[in-house]
């Protein structure tokens, strides 16, 4: 099966997963990039009727908008009981790397904001050590030099992201050449470096269940197995 088929699939497991969840008084989280998007779209053509989404990009708001879902300001619901979101990297606990898409900053708030965050991707996203990846860590722009050579301090080989400006008029440095054995450590330590206004390592608050899509089955991993 093709990553598009291997998208579609887990976002339906998802569906399946937060079903219960899902009526016209219950506000959910949504995220960014092409798998929280197959999500969306499993949600629109089950024509439940929602309350809303809490969504983690202007990308996503707009297809939302597309589908009629209302959107809904998290400053109004409060905490809520599910996010559903992809990642770029998947350990096993569960910590992430995210941001390949630039909204890391409005996804490690609405996660950090709900009970259950369900991530979703395919099996191509899962490793032993996170850091294969590049990590995407999100700058005031007067900062970025001064993040650029805090980052190499740490070990990493930063990379700005041309031609990007995040949701929040910021930049993106893409941190290459990293092995992160310290998940929690080294997402404290990025986030103390002024100017950063977050990195996408998501550790203090990791998935709690991730969905992942194999060539025949979908794969689920809980936090506190
Ligand atoms: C968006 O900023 C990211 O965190 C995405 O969640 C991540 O890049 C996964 O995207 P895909 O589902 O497109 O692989």
């Amino acid at each position: 099966m093709g990553q598009d088929g291997k998208k579609r699939q887990v976002a339906e497991a998802a569906f399946e997963k937060v079903r219960h969840l899902l009526d016209s008084e219950t506000p959910i989280g949504i995220g960014t990039g092409s798998t929280a998007n197959c999500f969306i779209d499993v949600l629109a053509e089950s024509k439940i009727d929602i309350l809303g989404v809490v969504a983690s990009s202007k990308a996503t708001e707009e297809r939302l908008g597309h589908y009629g879902i209302e959107l809904l300001d998290l400053n109004a619901t409060g905490i809520l009981p599910v996010y559903v979101d992809g990642a770029d990297e998947a350990d096993p606990k569960l910590n992430l790397i995210k941001g390949g898409g630039a909204a890391l900053t409005r996804e490690k708030i609405i996660a950090e904001a709900s009970v259950q965050f369900v991530c979703i991707a395919d099996d191509s996203k899962r490793v032993d050590i996170l850091g294969q990846f590049p990590l995407p860590v999100e700058v005031i722009p007067m900062a970025r030099s001064l993040v650029g050579r805090a980052l190499v301090e740490l070990g990493g080989d930063p990379e700005y992201r041309q031609g990007v400006l995040t949701d929040n008029g910021n930049l993106i440095l893409d941190v290459h050449g990293m092995s992160i054995t310290d998940p929690k450590g080294f997402e404290l330590a990025i986030n103390q470096i002024p100017g950063v206004v977050t990195c996408g390592l998501f550790a203090k608050r990791p998935a709690d269940t991730l969905l992942l899509a194999s060539d025949t089955d979908i794969l689920e991993f809980s936090r506190d197995a």
